[in-house]
């Protein structure tokens, strides 16, 4: 059984914020901001969170698909901004789309977030246990930044992106293979702390926490990580880099994204980027980029795809894709 997306969608709330707008509140600028990082804009949601946004993504993925939200037999969201400790995002969305035949849940892998969710749908839809499904990778990390801390505020946006996913008994078309890494003993190098912090029988709740980052341990764990596990992947597939049409990267910082593309000796044309208009949407950034791909009619029949993450956990991960 295969693993075959059949329709993608993603959204992004209204509100733009130019460079030139954050240099207003931090001491930063817009030639900094875009040759440290390729960014020159994101999207910001002033209101409603990731749920909103998750919900409009997944629409327009069912819509692309042709297929009804009644159909839909299990939701997967990627998040780690939910609107909610609980409900889950999934159960929200399946709320919102009247998926009544789904069965729902989130994963949190942070920037890795929707390959660790395609990888869990690919591994029950090969099992038989279920034969459509809805992806989701959604953040609203604008609400869990310190807009005081320029180190970290000028890097993130808001934004969704979702894939559904059918049950293939046969064919080409599909999700080949996946790896996945983790390695906690990393994971105080990119935190961002609960909201539910409140103590046993005392009156005190600690202020939120925000995200908190070592820039130069995350760029230099992902310029090695993602181009290693890119390699391996290729190599338990047997398929050459060269036989693979795009590499679909997390969008964190085009400098990044180079210096992967240096390693993997491929050139940037490979590499397609959406950084510039977007910042960082940590697990929408993947889906995102797939659904322009796809709207734009870059993927045609029979074309392989790498999409490959890598974010907070420290967690990383890359699949292989035949269009
Ligand atoms: N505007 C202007 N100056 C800034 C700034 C900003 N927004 N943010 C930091 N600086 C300053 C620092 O204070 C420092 O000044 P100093 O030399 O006077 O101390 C200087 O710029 C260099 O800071 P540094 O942190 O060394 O910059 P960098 O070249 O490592 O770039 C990042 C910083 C964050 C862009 C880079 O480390 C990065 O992209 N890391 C990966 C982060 C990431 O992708 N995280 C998400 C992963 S999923």
């Amino acid at each position: 059984m295969k693993t075959v997306i059949i329709g993608t969608g993603s959204f992004a709330p209204p509100r733009v914020v130019t460079n030139d707008d954050l240099a207003e509140i931090v001491d930063t600028s817009d030639e900094w901001i875009r040759t440290r990082t390729g960014i020159v804009q994101r999207r910001i949601s002033e209101g409603p969170g990731t749920t909103w946004m998750a919900a409009e993504a997944a629409k327009r993925a069912l819509e692309d698909a042709g297929v009804r939200p009644e159909e839909i037999d299990i939701i997967i969201a990627a998040t780690t901004t939910a609107d909610y400790c609980f409900p889950s995002t999934a159960c929200e969305v399946q709320g919102i789309l009247g998926a009544g035949n789904a069965v729902g849940y989130d994963v949190s892998a942070a920037c890795s977030g929707f390959i660790f969710a395609l990888h869990t749908m690919d591994a029950l839809i090969k099992t038989g246990t279920y034969g459509t499904g809805l992806v989701i990778g959604a953040d609203n990390l604008s609400k869990t930044v310190d807009w005081s801390d320029r180190s970290t505020c000028v890097l993130f946006g808001d934004g969704a992106g979702a894939a559904v996913v059918k049950a293939c008994e046969s064919g080409d078309r599909g999700v080949i293979c996946s790896q996945l890494g983790s390695d906690g003993s990393k994971a105080s190098v990119l935190t961002c702390q609960a909201r539910s912090m409140g103590n046993f029988l005392t009156e005190s709740r600690p202020e939120p926490g925000y995200i908190a980052m070592e820039g130069q341990e995350v760029f230099k764990f992902a310029v090695k990580k993602v181009p290693e596990c890119v390699d391996s992947l290729l190599r338990d597939a047997g398929t050459d880099i060269d036989e693979v049409k795009y590499l679909v990267l997390h969008q964190a910082n085009y400098r990044i994204c180079e210096s992967i593309a240096r390693r993997l000796k491929i050139s940037m044309d490979k590499i397609p980027m959406n950084i510039d208009r977007y910042g960082n949407t940590s697990g929408a950034t993947i889906p995102i980029l797939l659904d322009e791909l796809n709207r734009q009619g870059k993927l045609c029949r029979g074309d392989k795809v790498v999409l490959a993450g890598f974010g907070a956990g420290l967690t990383w991960g890359a699949m292989l894709v035949q269009w």
